[in-house]
């Protein structure tokens, strides 16, 4: 049903019709009207949501990603399940954990974690780090890691202004982990961003940050953020981009996706 609504620029007007009838006849009245209303309303939120995009790019708006829109959604966030929402399999969670996490991040590192919402990568990272550090600009993440990981006594959580690093010692972390987070994260944040991954990373340091490509176009509270962008602003920093991807395989063969929205992964070094 959803595929021939989504479909509906290649059905002509005269199939529409037919199968509008043949809906009818087979359906009856009442589910027919629910189908008018259906194809109605979800033509209108697709324009809107095409409307709310060329507005965002023309005059430059932040949409739902500023710092300050973060803090307040983010706030709000139910974390019972820790986040554990956002993988799609265990599969999946497990290949990041295997062919990401672990192939970037070392035994001992002196790891920064940003935005652990409610820990979901954050326990993985513990079983590597010699200390973590993990800076959230919501509170509320920030008490959920505190109370999860009470009993690790290398773990230490803090809440962030969105745009820096402010607490985080120069020259101090060997590892830098962001994932689910500057998805949401525009352009200015995360210029202000890239200065602190200079500050804060040991020289050799490295950066894996997960994020949008297409600057929000395909939905998904994206930010406004680019591929390119992302390149370009890390590069100007100073920074070394040493992979991007947005696919991975598992030692099976498996495939698998940084996200449902064409997102990546971007690996840099600190020279
Ligand atoms: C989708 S959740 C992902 C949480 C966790 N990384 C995960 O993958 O389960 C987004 C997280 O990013 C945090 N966040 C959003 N904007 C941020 C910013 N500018 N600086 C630091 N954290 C931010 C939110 O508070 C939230 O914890």
């Amino acid at each position: 049903m959803k595929d021939i609504v989504e479909n509906r620029q290649r059905i002509s007007f005269g199939k529409k019709v037919k199968i509008a009838l043949l809906a009818l006849r087979e359906n009856g009245l009442l589910w027919s009207i629910c189908l008018a209303v259906y194809y109605a309303t979800s033509a209108i939120s697709a324009q809107a949501f095409a409307w709310m995009d060329s507005l965002r790019r023309k005059k430059q708006l932040p949409g739902l990603n500023s710092a300050a829109m973060n803090k307040l959604i983010w706030e709000s966030w139910d974390w019972g399940a820790g986040g554990e929402e956002w993988s799609p399999s265990p599969e999946w969670k497990q290949s990041v954990i295997d062919c990401v996490l672990r192939k970037y991040v070392s035994e001992e590192d002196q790891v920064l974690e940003i935005g652990p919402g409610g820990g979901r990568w954050t326990e993985e990272l513990l079983e590597l780090a010699s200390s973590l550090q993990g800076a959230d600009i919501s509170a509320s993440c920030v008490e959920a890691c505190q109370q999860r990981f009470a009993d690790v006594d290398h773990a230490e959580f803090f809440v962030s202004s969105g745009r820096d690093l402010e607490g985080v010692a120069d020259g101090s972390i060997d590892s830098l982990w962001s994932f689910d987070v500057f998805v949401h994260i525009n352009k200015p944040e995360l210029e202000a961003y890239a200065g602190e991954f200079v500050r804060v990373l040991k020289s050799g340091g490295k950066g894996v940050l997960h994020h949008g490509t297409v600057g929000g176009e395909k939905g998904g509270w994206r930010s406004n953020v680019t591929i390119e962008d992302m390149t370009c602003i890390l590069t100007d920093v100073g920074l070394e981009v040493v992979d991007q991807f947005q696919t991975w395989e598992d030692n099976k063969g498996a495939e698998f996706e940084a996200g449902l929205y064409q997102d990546a992964i971007t690996v840099f070094v600190k020279g």
